[in-house]
């Protein structure tokens, strides 16, 4: 099997295969069928939401690629009016940078510096592209689904109900057929802003926003991701928000969007963010073994996910799938395929690298006894789903 991975990850430098993880499930009894808000999808792999997931091209060329699914940039919710109480968010922005990172141990990763927010352009613009996301879902299977900043109350302060009606009907009309499958993003810059000071604030937030966002279209069907921040409070603080969010009534819930340096004013990710994310991981984990929950949304990971084996780190910590967002955007030069675009790129590292990918790294948790082959065969999905409770 390693022989046959080494000679696969050499020849698929020129090209993944159409339906590789068909390839997969075949050469190596591996099935690495996944979730992302409860839909069932053909591997781990999706696009977080951002500068990636901005216009039809890109949606065509991560369909081809054969990524599990993608998230949209996030849009700021408005009323009937166009008045957006979230407008700073709304900026135009910058060009990006692709950096180098250095983690407080030493270790270098990635970070794309950015000074941008959500999506810039009209929300007409948005409900278009919204409407080709829905196309590719249906011609191909991969999920493309909307990300939205909805109106987040100060203290003693009402939720605009306004905008969360407006704003999610328009995008279950774009949709066009129920289920609406929708995040709510809690950014970075929102984590950085005067806003989101005061904890007790945060937790609210939390809470109510799926059941706003529910009774914004009535009854009708909407499955609602909430993409956590990584708030500026300490792990104590990041546990008890995601027990307030496992409380919401939230579908899945998205851990942890990228951290936020206070003196630069810019949201970075790397090492760091990943330690974090899986260090407060465990400790939900622990937690929840201890008392279990009695609903506890599934969990999608997202922060440096740059190789298959990071994968898997959170899937032992109870992902059923992950968002990428930098690892789509490095220099050329630092992905071993030859051909194809970042997405290609990118997965045929993730998934095929003979020895930090998803493929060499499951059988290793198999060889280990880790992960015990049902039917034959290794289930992704076994990962998480050893954490759910029963
Ligand atoms: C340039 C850039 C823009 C982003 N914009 C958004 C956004 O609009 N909404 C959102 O939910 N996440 C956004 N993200 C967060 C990513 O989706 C992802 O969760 C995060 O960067 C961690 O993954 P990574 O380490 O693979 O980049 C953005 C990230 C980057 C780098």
């Amino acid at each position: 099997m390693r022989a046959q991975l080494a000679r696969d990850f050499a020849r698929f430098a020129a090209g993944l295969p159409r339906d590789w993880p068909a390839h997969v499930r075949e050469t190596y009894a591996i099935d690495l069928g996944a979730r992302y808000l409860g839909e069932p999808v053909a591997h781990p792999i999706g696009k977080g939401s951002g500068q990636l997931s901005l216009n039809p091209g890109q949606l065509e060329r991560d369909a081809a690629a054969g990524l599990a699914f993608v998230v949209l940039k996030t849009v700021i919710a408005e009323d009937e009016t166009g008045e957006r109480t979230m407008q700073a968010w709304a900026v135009p922005a910058s060009r990006m940078a692709v950096e180098r990172r250095r983690a407080p141990d030493g270790r270098d990763g990635w970070t794309v510096t950015w000074q941008g927010r959500g999506w810039d352009r009209s929300f007409a613009e948005y409900l278009a592209l919204v409407r080709v996301a829905r196309d590719v879902t249906r011609a191909g299977g991969m999920p493309v689904v909307p990300s939205v900043k909805y109106h987040l109350p100060r203290a003693g302060e009402a939720f605009r109900d306004a905008e969360y009606r407006h704003t999610t009907r328009a995008l279950a009309e774009a949709w066009g057929g129920a289920p609406l499958l929708l995040e709510q993003d809690f950014s970075p810059t929102l984590a950085g802003d005067a806003l989101a000071s005061e904890r007790d604030l945060v937790l609210r937030w939390v809470r109510e926003v799926p059941q706003r966002i529910r009774a914004a279209v009535e009854g009708e069907s909407v499955r609602v991701a909430l993409k956590l921040m990584n708030a500026r409070f300490d792990d104590a603080f990041q546990m008890e928000m995601l027990a307030a969010a496992a409380g919401s009534g939230a579908d899945a819930l998205v851990v942890f969007n990228r951290l936020f340096d206070r003196e630069r004013g810019i949201a970075y990710g790397g090492w760091e963010l990943s330690d974090r994310n899986l260090r407060v991981l465990d400790l939900y984990r622990s937690a929840v073994r201890d008392a279990p929950l009695e609903f506890a949304p599934p969990l999608v990971g997202t922060g440096n996910v740059c190789s298959g084996r990071m994968v898997l780190e959170y899937a032992r910590r109870g992902c059923e799938s992950v968002q990428v967002h930098t690892y789509f955007q490095l220099p050329l030069d630092q992905y071993p395929a030859t051909a194809g675009s970042r997405t290609q790129r990118a997965l045929h590292a993730l998934v095929f690298h003979p020895a930090d990918g998803l493929v060499a790294g499951l059988l290793d948790l198999a060889r280990r006894g880790e992960i015990e082959r049902r039917d034959g065969a290794i289930h992704f999905l076994d990962l998480a789903d050893a954490h759910r409770p029963r």
